[in-house]
Protein backbone atom coordinates (compact mmCIF):
# COMPACT_ATOMS: atom_id res chain seq x y z
CA UNK A 1 0.00 0.00 0.00
CA UNK A 2 0.80 3.66 -0.65
CA UNK A 3 0.11 6.66 1.41
CA UNK A 4 0.25 9.08 -0.44
CA UNK A 5 -3.55 10.51 -0.60
CA UNK A 6 -4.77 13.00 1.61
CA UNK A 7 -8.07 11.04 2.65
CA UNK A 8 -8.34 7.03 2.74
CA UNK A 9 -11.73 5.48 3.36
CA UNK A 10 -11.44 1.88 3.73
CA UNK A 11 -14.28 -0.60 3.52
CA UNK A 12 -14.34 -2.77 6.60
CA UNK A 13 -13.49 -5.72 4.89
CA UNK A 14 -10.21 -4.37 2.98
CA UNK A 15 -6.90 -6.52 3.35
CA UNK A 16 -4.17 -4.50 3.15
CA UNK A 17 -0.40 -5.92 2.70
CA UNK A 18 2.99 -4.53 1.81
CA UNK A 19 3.76 -7.66 -0.53
CA UNK A 20 7.49 -6.27 -2.07
CA UNK A 21 9.55 -8.27 0.16
CA UNK A 22 7.50 -11.67 -0.31
CA UNK A 23 8.09 -11.22 -4.14
CA UNK A 24 12.13 -10.78 -3.39
CA UNK A 25 11.69 -7.13 -4.30
CA UNK A 26 11.72 -3.95 -2.11
CA UNK A 27 9.27 -1.44 -1.94
CA UNK A 28 8.56 1.42 -4.70
CA UNK A 29 6.63 4.85 -4.76
CA UNK A 30 8.53 6.15 -2.00
CA UNK A 31 7.13 3.94 0.74
CA UNK A 32 10.03 2.88 2.28
CA UNK A 33 10.17 6.58 3.85
CA UNK A 34 6.64 7.56 3.76
CA UNK A 35 5.40 4.76 6.04
CA UNK A 36 7.77 4.30 8.55
CA UNK A 37 7.90 8.30 8.68
CA UNK A 38 4.09 8.02 9.14
CA UNK A 39 3.91 5.15 11.23
CA UNK A 40 7.21 5.03 13.43
CA UNK A 41 10.54 2.57 12.16
CA UNK A 42 9.03 -0.31 14.38
CA UNK A 43 5.50 -0.59 13.21
CA UNK A 44 6.70 -0.24 9.69
CA UNK A 45 9.17 -2.55 10.11
CA UNK A 46 6.46 -5.42 11.25
CA UNK A 47 4.40 -4.64 7.59
CA UNK A 48 7.55 -3.90 5.57
CA UNK A 49 9.54 -6.51 6.28
CA UNK A 50 6.78 -9.37 7.63
CA UNK A 51 4.60 -8.72 4.72
CA UNK A 52 1.91 -10.21 6.37
CA UNK A 53 -1.83 -9.16 5.64
CA UNK A 54 -3.85 -6.73 7.80
CA UNK A 55 -7.35 -5.76 7.99
CA UNK A 56 -9.27 -2.14 7.58
CA UNK A 57 -9.25 -1.69 11.42
CA UNK A 58 -5.38 -2.43 12.10
CA UNK A 59 -5.07 0.22 9.31
CA UNK A 60 -6.93 2.84 11.55
CA UNK A 61 -4.82 1.99 14.15
CA UNK A 62 -1.49 2.58 12.45
CA UNK A 63 -3.01 5.72 11.39
CA UNK A 64 -2.56 4.39 7.66
CA UNK A 65 -6.38 5.05 6.62
CA UNK A 66 -8.60 8.01 7.68
CA UNK A 67 -11.92 6.15 8.59
CA UNK A 68 -13.16 2.73 8.30
CA UNK A 69 -16.57 2.49 6.47
CA UNK A 70 -18.90 -0.37 6.10
CA UNK A 71 -18.33 -1.53 2.35
CA UNK A 72 -21.28 -0.19 0.40
CA UNK A 73 -20.17 3.07 1.77
CA UNK A 74 -16.58 4.13 0.69
CA UNK A 75 -17.96 5.90 -2.76
CA UNK A 76 -20.41 7.61 -0.61
CA UNK A 77 -18.45 9.10 1.81
CA UNK A 78 -15.51 9.60 -0.23
CA UNK A 79 -17.45 11.44 -2.94
CA UNK A 80 -18.99 13.15 0.60
CA UNK A 81 -15.44 14.12 1.29
CA UNK A 82 -14.81 15.10 -2.00
CA UNK A 83 -18.02 17.77 -2.21
CA UNK A 84 -16.62 19.24 1.10
CA UNK A 85 -13.14 19.80 -0.77
CA UNK A 86 -14.76 21.18 -3.42
CA UNK A 87 -15.94 24.18 -1.89
CA UNK A 88 -13.09 25.37 -0.10
CA UNK A 89 -11.19 28.47 -1.84
CA UNK A 90 -9.23 26.31 -4.22
CA UNK A 91 -6.32 28.63 -3.98
CA UNK A 92 -6.20 28.47 -0.19
CA UNK A 93 -6.96 24.79 -0.44
CA UNK A 94 -3.81 23.98 -2.98
CA UNK A 95 -1.45 26.19 -1.16
CA UNK A 96 -2.06 24.48 2.14
CA UNK A 97 -1.84 21.02 0.52
CA UNK A 98 1.34 22.35 -1.01
CA UNK A 99 2.64 23.58 2.59
CA UNK A 100 2.03 20.06 3.88
CA UNK A 101 3.88 17.82 1.15
CA UNK A 102 6.87 20.05 0.73
CA UNK A 103 9.04 19.04 3.56
CA UNK A 104 8.74 15.40 3.04
CA UNK A 105 9.55 15.89 -1.27
CA UNK A 106 12.96 16.07 -1.71
CA UNK A 107 13.19 13.24 1.09
CA UNK A 108 10.32 10.95 -0.81
CA UNK A 109 12.20 12.12 -4.66
CA UNK A 110 15.12 10.84 -3.22
CA UNK A 111 13.60 7.28 -1.53
CA UNK A 112 12.01 6.77 -5.32
CA UNK A 113 15.05 6.79 -6.85
CA UNK A 114 17.43 4.71 -4.42
CA UNK A 115 14.38 2.62 -4.43
CA UNK A 116 13.92 2.10 -8.21
CA UNK A 117 17.39 1.46 -8.30
CA UNK A 118 17.48 -1.37 -5.96
CA UNK A 119 13.77 -2.49 -7.59
CA UNK A 120 15.99 -2.82 -10.78
CA UNK A 121 18.20 -4.94 -9.23
CA UNK A 122 16.39 -7.09 -6.85
CA UNK A 123 13.83 -8.04 -9.78
CA UNK A 124 16.56 -9.73 -11.76
CA UNK A 125 17.33 -11.97 -8.60
CA UNK A 126 16.80 -15.35 -8.31
CA UNK A 127 15.00 -14.95 -5.64
CA UNK A 128 12.76 -12.53 -7.26
CA UNK A 129 11.93 -14.90 -10.91
CA UNK A 130 11.41 -17.77 -8.28
CA UNK A 131 9.13 -15.67 -5.98
CA UNK A 132 6.85 -14.20 -8.63
CA UNK A 133 7.18 -17.70 -10.53
CA UNK A 134 5.38 -19.59 -6.93
CA UNK A 135 3.47 -16.47 -6.68
CA UNK A 136 1.68 -16.90 -10.32
CA UNK A 137 1.20 -20.47 -9.87
CA UNK A 138 -0.92 -20.02 -6.18
CA UNK A 139 -2.62 -16.91 -7.33
CA UNK A 140 -3.61 -18.80 -10.74
CA UNK A 141 -4.60 -21.59 -7.92
CA UNK A 142 -6.80 -19.26 -5.69
CA UNK A 143 -8.31 -16.95 -8.11
CA UNK A 144 -11.84 -17.96 -7.08
CA UNK A 145 -10.97 -18.26 -3.56
CA UNK A 146 -10.21 -16.45 -0.70
CA UNK A 147 -6.19 -16.30 0.45
CA UNK A 148 -3.89 -14.67 2.22
CA UNK A 149 -1.34 -15.19 -0.20
CA UNK A 150 0.35 -12.35 -1.70
CA UNK A 151 -2.13 -10.60 -5.06
CA UNK A 152 -0.12 -8.06 -6.52
CA UNK A 153 -1.85 -5.83 -9.12
CA UNK A 154 -3.75 -7.85 -11.60
CA UNK A 155 -1.46 -7.41 -14.10
CA UNK A 156 1.41 -8.85 -12.80
CA UNK A 157 -0.93 -11.79 -12.34
CA UNK A 158 -0.88 -12.10 -15.48
CA UNK A 159 2.43 -12.63 -16.50
CA UNK A 160 5.22 -15.44 -16.68
CA UNK A 161 9.09 -14.37 -15.97
CA UNK A 162 11.27 -16.47 -18.59
CA UNK A 163 14.32 -17.67 -18.45
CA UNK A 164 15.70 -14.74 -20.39
CA UNK A 165 13.91 -12.40 -17.61
CA UNK A 166 11.28 -10.85 -20.29
CA UNK A 167 7.71 -10.74 -19.03
CA UNK A 168 5.26 -12.58 -22.04
CA UNK A 169 1.75 -12.94 -21.34
CA UNK A 170 0.60 -17.08 -20.71
CA UNK A 171 -2.75 -15.95 -21.79
CA UNK A 172 -4.65 -14.03 -24.20
CA UNK A 173 -4.64 -9.91 -23.68
CA UNK A 174 -8.23 -9.26 -23.15
CA UNK A 175 -8.95 -5.75 -26.06
CA UNK A 176 -11.68 -3.40 -25.78
CA UNK A 177 -11.99 -1.87 -29.30
CA UNK A 178 -14.24 1.25 -29.33
CA UNK A 179 -15.35 1.98 -32.52
CA UNK A 180 -16.15 6.05 -32.99
CA UNK A 181 -19.39 5.54 -35.58
CA UNK A 182 -22.46 4.07 -34.71
CA UNK A 183 -23.85 3.63 -38.14
CA UNK A 184 -24.59 0.13 -40.20
CA UNK A 185 -22.34 0.43 -42.55
CA UNK A 186 -19.43 2.01 -40.92
CA UNK A 187 -16.48 1.82 -42.56
CA UNK A 188 -14.19 2.17 -39.63
CA UNK A 189 -16.64 -0.50 -38.10
CA UNK A 190 -15.12 -2.74 -41.05
CA UNK A 191 -11.72 -1.38 -40.32
CA UNK A 192 -12.50 -2.72 -36.68
CA UNK A 193 -13.78 -6.11 -37.85
CA UNK A 194 -10.24 -6.56 -40.07
CA UNK A 195 -8.03 -5.53 -37.24
CA UNK A 196 -9.75 -8.15 -34.43
CA UNK A 197 -9.48 -10.63 -37.44
CA UNK A 198 -5.57 -9.72 -38.13
CA UNK A 199 -4.88 -9.90 -34.38
CA UNK A 200 -1.96 -12.00 -32.87
CA UNK A 201 -3.68 -15.26 -31.11
CA UNK A 202 -2.03 -13.35 -28.36
CA UNK A 203 -4.65 -10.84 -28.53
CA UNK A 204 -8.66 -11.65 -28.13
CA UNK A 205 -10.29 -8.36 -29.11
CA UNK A 206 -14.01 -7.23 -28.39
CA UNK A 207 -15.84 -4.39 -30.00
CA UNK A 208 -17.09 -2.88 -26.74
CA UNK A 209 -20.66 -0.63 -27.74
CA UNK A 210 -20.84 3.02 -26.66
CA UNK A 211 -23.68 3.84 -28.45
CA UNK A 212 -26.14 2.90 -25.62
CA UNK A 213 -24.42 5.49 -23.01
CA UNK A 214 -26.34 7.94 -21.64
CA UNK A 215 -24.72 11.64 -22.66
CA UNK A 216 -22.38 12.54 -19.50
CA UNK A 217 -23.73 14.66 -17.17
CA UNK A 218 -21.89 15.49 -13.57
CA UNK A 219 -25.99 15.34 -12.02
CA UNK A 220 -26.13 11.51 -13.09
CA UNK A 221 -23.24 11.15 -11.48
CA UNK A 222 -24.67 9.85 -8.14
CA UNK A 223 -24.54 6.35 -5.46
CA UNK A 224 -26.28 4.44 -8.14
CA UNK A 225 -25.52 5.93 -11.84
CA UNK A 226 -26.78 4.97 -15.34
CA UNK A 227 -26.61 1.41 -15.69
CA UNK A 228 -25.17 1.18 -19.01
CA UNK A 229 -22.40 3.71 -17.35
CA UNK A 230 -21.71 1.11 -15.03
CA UNK A 231 -21.61 -1.55 -16.94
CA UNK A 232 -19.32 0.13 -19.42
CA UNK A 233 -16.71 0.92 -16.78
CA UNK A 234 -16.68 -2.44 -15.79
CA UNK A 235 -16.02 -3.85 -19.10
CA UNK A 236 -13.26 -1.32 -19.60
CA UNK A 237 -11.62 -1.92 -16.44
CA UNK A 238 -11.50 -5.56 -16.75
CA UNK A 239 -9.85 -4.85 -20.18
CA UNK A 240 -5.64 -5.29 -20.66
CA UNK A 241 -5.80 -2.28 -23.32
CA UNK A 242 -7.73 -0.49 -25.80
CA UNK A 243 -8.29 -0.06 -29.79
CA UNK A 244 -9.74 3.47 -30.96
CA UNK A 245 -10.94 3.16 -34.23
CA UNK A 246 -12.74 6.01 -35.60
CA UNK A 247 -13.97 8.23 -38.04
CA UNK A 248 -13.49 12.29 -37.88
CA UNK A 249 -16.46 14.66 -37.10
CA UNK A 250 -15.06 18.43 -37.94
CA UNK A 251 -11.77 17.64 -37.85
CA UNK A 252 -11.94 16.11 -34.39
CA UNK A 253 -13.62 12.89 -32.46
CA UNK A 254 -17.11 11.78 -32.90
CA UNK A 255 -19.41 12.84 -29.92
CA UNK A 256 -19.97 9.77 -29.37
CA UNK A 257 -16.26 8.25 -28.54
CA UNK A 258 -15.52 11.46 -26.47
CA UNK A 259 -18.95 10.43 -24.49
CA UNK A 260 -17.42 7.26 -23.56
CA UNK A 261 -14.21 8.90 -22.84
CA UNK A 262 -15.88 11.22 -20.47
CA UNK A 263 -18.07 8.52 -18.91
CA UNK A 264 -15.35 6.13 -18.28
CA UNK A 265 -13.03 8.74 -16.62
CA UNK A 266 -15.34 9.54 -13.64
CA UNK A 267 -15.81 9.47 -11.29
CA UNK A 268 -12.97 11.77 -10.31
CA UNK A 269 -10.12 9.10 -9.29
CA UNK A 270 -11.58 6.22 -10.35
CA UNK A 271 -10.98 6.42 -14.19
CA UNK A 272 -11.34 2.98 -15.86
CA UNK A 273 -8.44 4.47 -18.56
CA UNK A 274 -5.74 5.07 -16.51
CA UNK A 275 -2.36 3.16 -17.28
CA UNK A 276 -4.62 0.77 -19.62
CA UNK A 277 -2.25 0.71 -23.12
CA UNK A 278 -4.24 1.83 -25.95
CA UNK A 279 -3.45 2.56 -30.08
CA UNK A 280 -5.60 4.80 -32.28
CA UNK A 281 -6.76 3.65 -35.91
CA UNK A 282 -8.75 6.35 -37.81
CA UNK A 283 -10.10 5.82 -41.26
CA UNK A 284 -12.03 8.36 -43.47
CA UNK A 285 -12.85 8.10 -47.33
CA UNK A 286 -10.85 11.57 -47.34
CA UNK A 287 -7.15 11.41 -48.01
CA UNK A 288 -6.37 12.58 -44.47
CA UNK A 289 -7.54 9.30 -43.10
CA UNK A 290 -8.89 11.24 -39.93
CA UNK A 291 -6.02 12.56 -38.66
CA UNK A 292 -7.29 15.01 -37.29
CA UNK A 293 -9.58 13.27 -35.16
CA UNK A 294 -6.54 10.89 -34.22
CA UNK A 295 -5.00 13.32 -32.65
CA UNK A 296 -7.50 14.95 -30.90
CA UNK A 297 -8.55 11.59 -29.50
CA UNK A 298 -4.59 11.78 -28.14
CA UNK A 299 -4.93 14.91 -26.61
CA UNK A 300 -7.36 13.51 -24.37
CA UNK A 301 -5.66 9.87 -23.90
CA UNK A 302 -2.42 11.73 -22.76
CA UNK A 303 -4.96 13.09 -19.83
CA UNK A 304 -6.70 10.40 -19.11
CA UNK A 305 -2.86 8.66 -18.57
CA UNK A 306 -3.51 6.02 -21.65
CA UNK A 307 0.23 4.93 -22.81
CA UNK A 308 -0.97 4.89 -26.09
CA UNK A 309 1.44 3.38 -28.84
CA UNK A 310 3.15 6.01 -31.21
CA UNK A 311 4.18 4.12 -34.15
CA UNK A 312 2.87 2.88 -36.21
CA UNK A 313 0.64 6.03 -37.20
CA UNK A 314 -2.50 4.53 -38.76
CA UNK A 315 -4.53 6.84 -40.66
CA UNK A 316 -6.70 4.98 -43.21
CA UNK A 317 -6.99 7.22 -45.90
CA UNK A 318 -9.79 6.31 -48.90
CA UNK A 319 -11.33 3.68 -46.72
CA UNK A 320 -14.54 3.18 -49.00
CA UNK A 321 -12.16 1.88 -51.54
CA UNK A 322 -10.46 -0.51 -49.14
CA UNK A 323 -13.87 -2.77 -48.89
CA UNK A 324 -16.12 -5.43 -50.97
CA UNK A 325 -20.03 -5.44 -49.93
CA UNK A 326 -19.74 -7.55 -47.71
CA UNK A 327 -17.59 -5.79 -45.65
CA UNK A 328 -13.76 -7.63 -46.35
CA UNK A 329 -10.83 -5.99 -46.82
CA UNK A 330 -10.38 -6.02 -50.38
CA UNK A 331 -6.36 -4.42 -50.32
CA UNK A 332 -3.42 -6.87 -50.04
CA UNK A 333 -1.17 -3.31 -49.07
CA UNK A 334 -3.93 -2.63 -46.29
CA UNK A 335 -3.49 -5.85 -45.30
CA UNK A 336 -0.31 -5.75 -44.35
CA UNK A 337 0.12 -2.48 -42.75
CA UNK A 338 -2.99 -3.42 -40.56
CA UNK A 339 -1.10 -7.00 -40.02
CA UNK A 340 1.69 -5.21 -39.00
CA UNK A 341 0.11 -2.24 -37.12
CA UNK A 342 -1.64 -5.13 -34.25
CA UNK A 343 1.28 -6.91 -33.97
CA UNK A 344 3.34 -3.70 -32.65
CA UNK A 345 0.25 -2.94 -30.70
CA UNK A 346 0.59 -6.62 -28.89
CA UNK A 347 4.09 -5.26 -28.81
CA UNK A 348 3.44 -2.04 -26.63
CA UNK A 349 0.92 -3.68 -24.88
CA UNK A 350 3.11 -6.17 -23.71
CA UNK A 351 5.84 -3.48 -22.70
CA UNK A 352 3.74 -1.24 -20.87
CA UNK A 353 2.23 -4.19 -18.95
CA UNK A 354 5.98 -5.09 -17.91
CA UNK A 355 6.53 -1.86 -16.29
CA UNK A 356 3.75 -2.73 -14.00
CA UNK A 357 3.05 0.26 -11.58
CA UNK A 358 6.25 2.35 -12.74
CA UNK A 359 4.24 3.78 -15.37
C1 LIG B 1 -20.86 15.18 -38.91
C2 LIG B 1 -19.82 14.70 -39.86
C3 LIG B 1 -18.62 15.37 -39.92
C4 LIG B 1 -17.61 14.91 -40.76
N1 LIG B 1 -16.39 15.51 -40.75
C5 LIG B 1 -15.37 14.95 -41.42
C6 LIG B 1 -14.05 15.44 -41.28
O1 LIG B 1 -13.79 16.38 -40.56
N2 LIG B 1 -13.05 14.81 -41.92
C7 LIG B 1 -13.29 13.71 -42.73
O2 LIG B 1 -12.34 13.16 -43.29
N3 LIG B 1 -14.54 13.22 -42.89
C8 LIG B 1 -15.58 13.81 -42.24
N4 LIG B 1 -16.83 13.30 -42.38
C9 LIG B 1 -17.06 12.20 -43.30
C10 LIG B 1 -16.76 10.88 -42.65
O3 LIG B 1 -15.39 10.64 -42.71
C11 LIG B 1 -17.51 9.75 -43.35
O4 LIG B 1 -18.90 9.97 -43.23
C12 LIG B 1 -17.12 8.41 -42.79
O5 LIG B 1 -17.62 7.40 -43.63
C13 LIG B 1 -17.64 8.24 -41.39
O6 LIG B 1 -17.10 7.10 -40.82
P1 LIG B 1 -17.92 5.73 -40.75
O7 LIG B 1 -18.01 5.22 -42.17
O8 LIG B 1 -17.08 4.85 -39.92
O9 LIG B 1 -19.26 6.00 -40.17
C14 LIG B 1 -17.85 13.76 -41.58
C15 LIG B 1 -19.07 13.12 -41.51
C16 LIG B 1 -20.04 13.58 -40.66
C17 LIG B 1 -21.35 12.82 -40.57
Amino acid sequence: MLTHCDFIYAGESTKFQMPFINLAVVPEFGSSCSVPARIGHVRAAELILLGAPFDARRAAELGLVTQVVSDKDVLARATETAGKLAAKPAAALQASKRLMKQPFREQIKAAMKAENEEFSAQVRSEDAKEALTAFLESASLTSRGTSNLQRPHRRDRQHRVNAGNEMTMDKPMNVCVLVGSLRKASLNGMLANALISLAPSSMKLDIVEIGQLPLFNEDLETAAPPAPWTAFRQRVKAADAVLFVTPEYNRSVPAVLKNALDVGSRPYGSSVWDRKPGAIVSGSPGAIGAFGANHHLRQSLVFLNVPTMQQPEAYVSHADKLFDEQGKLVSDGTRKFLQAFMQAFANWVETVRSQGQRI
